[in-house]
């Protein structure tokens, strides 16, 4: 059971954790994103091993730390927008599912009007904080889950590597179709996880990405950039 914590808790705790001198497997490092250098993350050396040495310490069970890794669908995504900016510029962009921050970032440093980053995770949503302050881009966090909320004020959803269990998949699927019919132009990155039905979604582009994620067999993955409506 995971107890809760407070956004401004994780804050705390993350700049706390970013500021420890040294180096090792369990800590973490601001580095560049193997496929979008521009963007530097603070991502963890080894982020099992980073997740151990937290909950140990806490002394209770903490949520996964997705937002540790540079997965591969958010780095598509993310090189998308700094290449294709015309896409963000002057728009009011919404990062589903953010993580890092990694898409929120490059949309801002892309030009967008303004960035929100959501996450349900609160260490998302403060590593989406230290990692937008350490590429000197403003990004509005929001926590809670939006999936089943109205249609976001937002004229751009991105969500990078969001289909990887069929009940995230079905959920996100259903949001997507109907924030598109009302107007919210959608691109997802997703690296091919099994769970996206074939053509459910228009192919936008498709990159070759490497990946700084655990559990892969390859350090490289085949990633599509896909538009939704
Ligand atoms: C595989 S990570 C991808 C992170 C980031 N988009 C990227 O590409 O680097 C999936 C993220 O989805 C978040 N998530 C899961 N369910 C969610 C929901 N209903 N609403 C918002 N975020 C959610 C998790 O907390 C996690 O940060």
């Amino acid at each position: 059971m995971l107890a809760p914590v407070r956004t401004g808790a994780a804050l705390t705790e993350l700049e706390n954790e970013i500021g420890v001198p040294g180096a090792g497997m369990d800590r973490l490092r601001l580095m560049p994103t193997p496929f979008v250098p521009e963007v530097r993350l603070h991502l963890a050396e080894d982020a099992i091993v980073w997740w151990a040495r937290m909950e140990a310490s806490a002394g209770n069970a903490l949520p996964a730390p997705y937002w540790a890794s540079a997965w591969a669908g958010g780095q598509a995504l993310a090189r998308h927008l700094l290449d294709h900016p015309e896409l963000v510029a002057g728009r009011r962009v919404l990062d589903l599912a953010t993580g890092s921050g990694l898409v929120a970032i490059a949309a801002a440093l892309a030009g967008a009007e303004r960035v929100e980053a959501n996450d349900i995770d609160p260490y998302a949503l403060a590593a989406a904080t230290v990692n937008a302050r350490a590429n000197g881009v403003t990004v509005v966090t929001s926590s809670g889950d939006l999936l089943d909320a109205p249609r976001p004020a937002a004229d751009l959803l991105v969500a990078g590597d969001v289909f990887y269990t069929p009940a995230m998949t079905a959920r996100m699927l259903a949001f997507l179709d109907r924030i598109s019919a009302a107007g919210v132009e959608v691109l997802v990155g997703d690296p091919g996880r099994g769970e996206l039905p074939p053509h459910r979604l228009s192919v936008v582009a498709s990159y070759s990405v490497p990946t700084t994620e655990p559990f892969v067999d390859s350090p490289v993955r085949r990633v599509q950039v896909l538009r939704g409506g």
